[in-house]
């Protein structure tokens, strides 16, 4: 029996479903990692911090090259202004940022007001936090937020929101509309907004990020979370980094502290390297991926899956209630022996019923597997 801070949190559904694919062997569709490495120059200044001896700790906030290059990154791309030695702290990727976010900041009994479905990591530091959370969710088919549900999320007990965009599992990009709306709700009950940013260049289209601290007044209340995983397809080497006003920043620290402490010191030199002398792999990695999205979303559209095209992320969702499935776990369950494929079951995301017909699939794999998934669920049935 799990302690009761763990209690009612099972093993991450991706360990499960990754576990599954190799067992039966399945394609993998499900956890969200690439099957292609970063660029090249990036491996490279990996292997020079090794051989030169970058292999002791690093300072529990990060090396200076990496919190230096993270700040000139933030610059370069949006505006945003840092001081790399108070307000920018590097973690074990973005997850720790958001483990040292939640438990540095938020007291048992605070309300966290949280897009749904939701990365399932929010949901156990949350209970570790022992922070009460208020779901606000993004409903098929159109998945956007709804700025009035997320005005009743809000009572005299929330002190947080704890955003996501571009949003996993949805695909959804917020727009300057729903950006403004969070904003506005933050500015008039005195928020913290912390938001999750990793798929930052990861957007197709016509889309665009735009980070929440950019907007007027929230410079001041935003936490930024981000990580090298998604932008430069490293996802195994867990570097992040949470930014913004700082003593926010500082929380961030005082927890992380007593969790990792510091890690990947090589690998921290590297990242450094790749944001400055690559800084734009991340949006060909995003026009790339663009192609296996539409190959994805192609394929499953045939296959009258009728996936919702998403503006950015590594995912695509789907419905599977019209094939005869009211429960997208038990589709997923059955879908290694009916097709030799793996995917996720977005029900575990929410609090809500929203999500129990939905199932959401990965497209971050390189094209001849996604051919493959999509040849392997032509010839299987898919209905109940
Ligand atoms: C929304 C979101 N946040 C955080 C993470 C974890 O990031 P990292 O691998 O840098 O810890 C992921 C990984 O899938 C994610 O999708």
């Amino acid at each position: 029996m799990p302690v009761t801070r763990l209690q009612g949190i099972g093993p991450t559904i991706f360990s499960t479903m990754s576990a599954l694919a190799a067992r039966t062997g399945s394609v993998n569709l499900g956890q969200g990692f690439p099957d292609a490495d970063g660029p090249a120059s990036l491996i490279e200044a990996a292997q020079r911090a090794l051989a030169e001896g970058a292999n002791q700790y690093a300072p529990g906030i990060g090396v200076p090259p990496l919190r230096e290059a993270i700040a000139r990154h933030q610059q370069r791309h949006y505006g945003i202004e840092l001081d790399p030695e108070r307000q920018v702290c590097v973690t074990a990727g973005c997850t720790e940022a958001v483990a040292g976010a939640l438990l540095g900041l938020v007291e048992p009994g605070d309300e966290v007001v949280v897009l749904e479905p939701y990365y399932d990591s929010y949901v156990a530091v949350l209970q570790m936090a022992g922070a009460v959370r208020r779901p606000v969710t993004l409903r098929a088919p159109g998945y956007r937020l709804d700025p009035d549900e997320l005005r009743a999320a809000v009572t005299d007990r929330t002190r947080f929101v704890l955003l996501n965009s571009p949003h996993n599992p949805t695909g959804t990009v917020l727009t300057d509309a729903e950006l403004q709306a969070v904003a506005d709700v933050a500015i008039e009950h005195d928020l913290v907004v912390i938001t999750d940013e990793v798929y930052e260049h990861l957007v197709f289209d016509a889309h665009e990020h735009r980070p929440i601290s950019t907007l007027e007044g929230m410079a001041e209340r935003t936490l930024t979370l981000s990580s090298a995983g998604k932008s430069y397809s490293v996802t195994g080497w867990k570097i992040g980094w949470a930014t913004g006003p700082a003593h926010l920043v500082a929380a961030v620290l005082d927890a992380k502290q007593w969790l990792s402490f510091s890690n990947g010191t090589p690998l921290q030199h590297a990242v450094a390297h790749a944001l400055d002398h690559e800084p734009d792999w991340p949006r060909e990695l995003a026009r790339s991926l663009q192609g296996r999205r539409d190959l994805l979303c192609s394929g499953l559209d045939d296959l009258g899956l009728s996936p919702r095209v998403p503006e950015g992320t590594y995912f695509a969702m789907t419905d599977v209630a019209h094939l005869g499935w009211e429960d997208g776990l038990e589709f997923c369950e059955a879908l290694p022996a009916r097709a030799g494929v793996v995917a996720i079951p977005a029900q575990g995301f929410h609090d809500s019923d929203a999500g129990r017909h939905l199932v959401r699939w990965a497209f971050c794999k390189e094209p001849d597997v996604v051919e493959d998934g999509l040849r392997r669920l032509r010839e299987a049935v898919l209905e109940k």
